[in-house]
C-alpha cells in the first residue's frame, strides 16, 4: 500500500517527496507523484528559491513555484516551503551585492516576508527558513548574508517569516547534522541562542543524504539532542546513494538503510514525517553531484520500485 499511508498509520503526519517543474511533462512520473496515499506532502526541489522567485530585486515570480503549489493543493497533498535564504541558487543582485548591514537585512527581510506572505496559509512548514548555515566544521558559511551581517540576518529571516504566516513551521535545513560532530554542536548552539533570544524557531529539517552502509550510528541518539532543546523535526531530503553500478548486495544494504531511517522518526512523536529527495533515479540529483554516484532513490530509472521501497514500507510497519 501507499508510503504515506502507511506514514500515517505509524502516527506520522506525511510521507512525501520533493520534485522539480521540468519533470511534470512525464506522464508516468506524474501518475505516481499524483498519488495521495503514496506521497502526502510536496517539496518544490527548485522553483521557490532565490533565484526562482526575486531575479531581480524586488521583483518577485511565484509562477514556477504555485505550479508546484497548485499540483499539491490538488491531491490534497501537504506542501513545505523550500527555501528563504540559502548560499546556493542566488540570483547575482544577492550573492555579489555590495550591500550594508542594513541594506541586506532589510533585503532579508523582503524576501522571506513576501515569500512566505505568498504563501500564507498553504505551506506546512516555512521548512529551510534558512539552509546550510554551517561548515562541516561548524564555522558559518562565509556567504553574502554572513559576511555582511554576521549572524543577525538570521533573527531577521525568522522573525519576517513569522510575520508573514503566524502558523507555518520555520525550521532550519541542514546535512551532515545527522551524527555528533562539530556542525550538530553548533546548529544546537545556535538553536539555544535563538530561542534564547526569544526568535521562533520551530524545528530543524535533517537533510539525510546518505550514502549506502553509512547511515549514521548514533542517528537516534542524535535525534534525540535536538528534541532536548525543545524543538520538533523532519527528515526532508532522504536518499542514499552508492558508486555505481548498482549490485543486488548494494540494494538489499540500501533497503535496510531506508528502513533504519524511517524507524528511527517513528522513534520520536517530534519526528513530523519523511521527505525523499525525488522518488526515482531518473531525476535524482545525485549523479548531477557526484559522477559514478547514484541509484539512491527508492525508484529506479523505469520507475520500477527497488527494494528500498520496501524497506520504508518494513520501516513503517515497525
Ligand atoms: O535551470 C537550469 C537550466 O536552464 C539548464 O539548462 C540546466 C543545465 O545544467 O541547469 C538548470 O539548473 C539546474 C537546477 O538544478 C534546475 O534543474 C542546476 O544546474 C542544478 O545545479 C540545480 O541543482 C539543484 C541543486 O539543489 C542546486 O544545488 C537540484 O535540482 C536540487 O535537487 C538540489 O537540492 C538541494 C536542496 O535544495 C538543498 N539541500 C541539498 C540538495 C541537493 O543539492
Amino acid at each position: 500500500s501507499g508510503l504515506h499511508a502507511l506514514a500515517k498509520a505509524a502516527g506520522k503526519l506525511y510521507f512525501g517527496t520533493a520534485t522539480d517543474n521540468p519533470e511534470l511533462t512525464d506522464t508516468p512520473y506524474v501518475a505516481i507523484l499524483d498519488d495521495n496515499m503514496m506521497f502526502g506532502q510536496i517539496t518544490a526541489a527548485n522553483s521557490m528559491k532565490w533565484d526562482a522567485t526575486e531575479p531581480e530585486q524586488g521583483v518577485f515570480t511565484f509562477d514556477q513555484g504555485d505550479v508546484i503549489r497548485n499540483l499539491a493543493q490538488g491531491n490534497g497533498q501537504l506542501l513545505r516551503g523550500h527555501n528563504c535564504v540559502w548560499h546556493e541558487q542566488l540570483p547575482d543582485w544577492v550573492a555579489f551585492g555590495n550591500f550594508t548591514f542594513d541594506e541586506l537585512i532589510s533585503i532579508v527581510e523582503n524576501h522571506c516576508g513576501t515569500l512566505v506572505g505568498h504563501y500564507t496559509g498553504q505551506i506546512l512548514d516555512a521548512d529551510k527558513i534558512r539552509a546550510e548555515p554551517f561548515n562541516d566544521d561548524g564555522t558559518f558559511q562565509e556567504d553574502v548574508f554572513f559576511n555582511t551581517t554576521g549572524t543577525a540576518y538570521i533573527p531577521a529571516a525568522l522573525n519576517a517569516a513569522r510575520a508573514a504566516d503566524a502558523n507555518a513551521k520555520l525550521y532550519i535545513n541542514e546535512f551532515n547534522i545527522e551524527f555528533a560532530g562539530p556542525k550538530a554542536t553548533a546548529l544546537q548552539n545556535l538553536i539555544t541562542q535563538l530561542k534564547a533570544d526569544g526568535v521562533p524557531i520551530d524545528g530543524v529539517g535533517f537533510q539525510s543524504h546518505f550514502i549506502v552502509g553509512e547511515v549514521p550510528g548514533d542517528l537516534v541518539q542524535n535525534f534525540q539532542s535536538f528534541v532536548d532543546l525543545g524543538v520538533e523535526f523532519a527528515i526532508t531530503e532522504l536518499d542514499v546513494r552508492m558508486t555505481l553500478p548498482e549490485t543486488d548486495e548494494l540494494l538489499a544494504q540500501q533497503k535496510q538503510d531506508y528502513e533504519t531511517v524511517i524507524n528511527a522518526c517513528l522513534a520520536f512523536t517530534e519526528c513530523v514525517g519523511v521527505t525523499i529527495w525525488d522518488f526515482t533515479d531518473k531525476f535524482s540529483w545525485v549523479p548531477g553531484a557526484f559522477p559514478s554516484q547514484g541509484a539512491a532513490c527508492p525508484w529506479d530509472d523505469n520507475l520500477v520500485r527497488k527494494p528500498a521501497f520496501d524497506g520504508i514500507v518494513t520501516g513503517f510497519q515497525g
